[in-house]
């Protein structure tokens, strides 16, 4: 659209458009006074482009520009010309051309800025405090479009398999997805509160016992948790839920969305991804979200073990334990100092210990363990390995969870380390049939793997309450190279065994009542068959624009320590506002 202060971006200029007569407006990026002559890069959302002032040719003009600085915000009206050729610069689209401005305005001037924008030493403290600056900067502007543009191809691919927005409300109950709540305090109904939403959850399975059949939502979910790199407390799912659907229609749905949104960012994916079953994600790469770029994979020596006459091992073994391990090939050269260092590093990881066997390249066997296993037991372990001299063979012994979270931790680790991942592929696969339950040992019971509205898997329906570690559900991940970009699940849409459910999870009828009651009286109604999905959008965006950090790719996230330095949020209330919310403060405020 042109308006009267802009009728072209700066970065869209070519030699197509020489001689004509355009008004930029933007931010002065640098100024160059090569002894009279000055020129100004100016900026906008589009890119850069040169202007002149000649003080021969025009020397009012030339004035107001040697009053220009950095980050001036200004208005230029005048002719495109094209640049001497030997003037051009390559590494701008518009490096041919530029302009001698006839008119020049100043529309705002700017104080020295905090930080120089594409100094990458400063401390992401700082630009966060200033992050309406570091927003300027190309990178993070270029994230924010990658942003926009995938959301935009998962709508129009949404919308074109019929599926409706829907938006659903942020001032609600507590959602079940495990995360401490976020609270609003009411101040209508004292002593009441709201909890914002950890997932809409459960308002997207109402929709579903409402008739919308096929929602979606690009929703804003909030959860009190530790924060890492990959998490946020408040954070944006594209969630969609469907009705009249099996577990693979939905995985059908999300690959086309995917396939789009990938397209969108200039990457070529060919779903069907490959489906493994979460079992045989733990038992190959230790890990519910392996990162399938690259081999080493775990496998089981248990049975060995068994047969040997190392009884640390074998006592783990029998109270419900495992032995499991990784060959990390071309390693037997490593120095004691360097086997001790990765056995602090699997210590660190969790393990109580860690043990190997060195193949060495003339042949010698080293280890640990090699007054508990007979040449046998070292052959099987080779063999079993596909372990040739020089390599090295290790082995954790434990409870099965720490086990493989040491030894999927360990993988991770060394195929950083020995260069086994291929930065440039694309690895989508689907995890399935997950637990439907997980013992906590805080809590002292099962909780749910996914959440308490996930249908159990109808061959295990009667091991919910007799074998409840064995029961798998009909809940899948997406996983994008070993990072949890989404997860879903087909939903109980029988009151009955949402019942069951409720009370293999130790919720008595009177607490399922209170939480959840609504719900389970919607699905007396008449409720079809539904599952769905959400995908973690900050994730995805991070993934796409190759960041480790999800900050990178939200525009005014929040630091590490849940706080939003642009604006101090949270900040204490005044004890106006507390007395109004019938709310009293143990801590003693300070002014800050
Ligand atoms: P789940 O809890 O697995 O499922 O969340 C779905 C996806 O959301 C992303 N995610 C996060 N991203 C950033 N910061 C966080 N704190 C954070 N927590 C989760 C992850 C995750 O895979 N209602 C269900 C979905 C369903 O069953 O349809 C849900 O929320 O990428
Ligand atoms: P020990 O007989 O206790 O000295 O153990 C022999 C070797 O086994 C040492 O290298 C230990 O680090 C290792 N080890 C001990 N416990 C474990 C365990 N739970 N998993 C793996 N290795 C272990």
């Amino acid at each position: 659209m042109k308006t009267k202060m802009k009728t072209n971006n700066c970065g869209e200029l070519r030699a197509a458009n020489i001689d004509e007569y355009v008004t930029l407006s933007g931010w002065v990026d640098c100024v160059r006074d090569l002894g009279g002559i000055i020129f100004v890069e100016l900026r906008d959302r589009s890119g850069y482009f040169q202007l002149v002032a000649d003080p021969q040719v025009n020397k009012s003009i030339h004035d107001v520009f040697s009053k220009l600085k950095n980050e001036y915000v200004i208005t230029v009206k005048g002719k495109i010309t094209k640049r001497p050729p030997e003037t051009y610069n390559e590494t701008l689209d518009t490096g041919e051309v530029e302009m001698y401005p006839e008119e020049v305005t100043i529309l705002s001037e700017a104080k020295t800025l905090p930080f120089v924008l594409d100094d990458t030493n400063v401390s992401e403290d700082i630009k966060l405090k200033y992050r309406y600056l570091d927003i300027r900067r190309r990178e993070m502007l270029n994230n924010l479009k990658m942003r926009h543009k995938v959301v935009t191809a998962a709508r129009n691919y949404l919308n074109s398999e019929d599926f409706m927005e829907v938006e659903t409300p942020v001032l609600i109950n507590t959602t079940p997805e495990g995360a401490r709540d976020y609270l609003v305090p009411s101040r209508v109904q004292p002593g009441k509160f709201f909890a914002l939403p950890q997932s809409p959850q459960i308002f997207k399975q109402l929709l579903m016992v409402g008739g919308i059949e096929k929602y979606y939502q690009v929703a804003k979910c909030f959860r009190d948790e530790d924060l890492r790199a990959d998490r946020q407390p408040e954070f944006t799912q594209i969630d969609l839920e469907m009705s009249f659907v099996e577990q693979q229609d939905v995985i059908n749905t999300v690959e086309g969305m995917l396939k789009a949104v990938f397209s969108a960012a200039g990457i070529e994916i060919n779903p069907p991804f490959k489906q493994i079953t979460w079992r045989e994600a733990m038992d190959r790469y230790g890990s519910d979200k392996p990162d399938v770029r690259f081999g080493l994979e775990l496998f089981d020596v248990t049975d060995i073990m068994l047969n040997s006459d190392f009884q640390a091992f074998k006592d783990i073994i029998a109270a419900g334990g495992t032995v499991r391990s990784i060959m990390i090939p071309g390693i037997a050269g490593y120095s004691r100092k360097e086997m001790d260092d990765i056995r602090n590093l699997a210590v660190g990881f969790g393990a109580k210990g860690l043990a190997w066997i060195t193949f060495a390249e003339n042949g010698e066997i080293k280890s640990p363990l090699t007054k508990f296993l007979n040449e046998d037991r070292i052959r099987e372990i080779k063999e079993r390995a596909g372990a040739k001299d020089g390599d090295v063979v290790f082995f954790v012994a434990d409870k099965p969870k720490t086990v493989f979270d040491v030894l999927g931790r360990f993988r991770l680790y060394f195929g950083e380390k020995l260069n086994m991942i291929n930065k440039d592929e694309h690895a989508l696969l689907w995890v399935v049939d997950f637990p439907m339950f997980e013992y906590s040992e805080e809590e002292g019971r099962y909780m749910s793997m996914h959440h308490p509205f996930t249908s159990p898997n109808p061959e295990d329906v009667d091991k919910m309450e007799s074998d409840p570690a064995n029961c798998r559900s009909i809940a899948y991940d997406i996983v994008y190279n070993g990072t949890e970009l989404g997860g879903g699940s087909v939903r109980i849409h029988s009151a009955e065994i949402q019942k069951r459910v409720f009370k293999a999870l130790g919720i008595s009828d009177e607490d399922a009542q209170r939480k959840f009651g609504f719900m389970v009286n919607a699905f007396q109604y008449g409720t079809p068959p539904h599952a769905g999905l959400a995908i973690g959008l900050d994730r995805l965006i991070a993934l796409l624009c190759r960041t480790d950090s999800i900050r990178d790719v939200i525009a005014f996230p929040k630091n590490s320590g849940a706080k939003c330095l642009m604006t101090n949020a949270p900040t204490e209330a005044s004890e106006e506002q507390l007395r109004e919310l019938h709310l009293k403060s143990t801590v003693k405020p300070h002014v800050q």
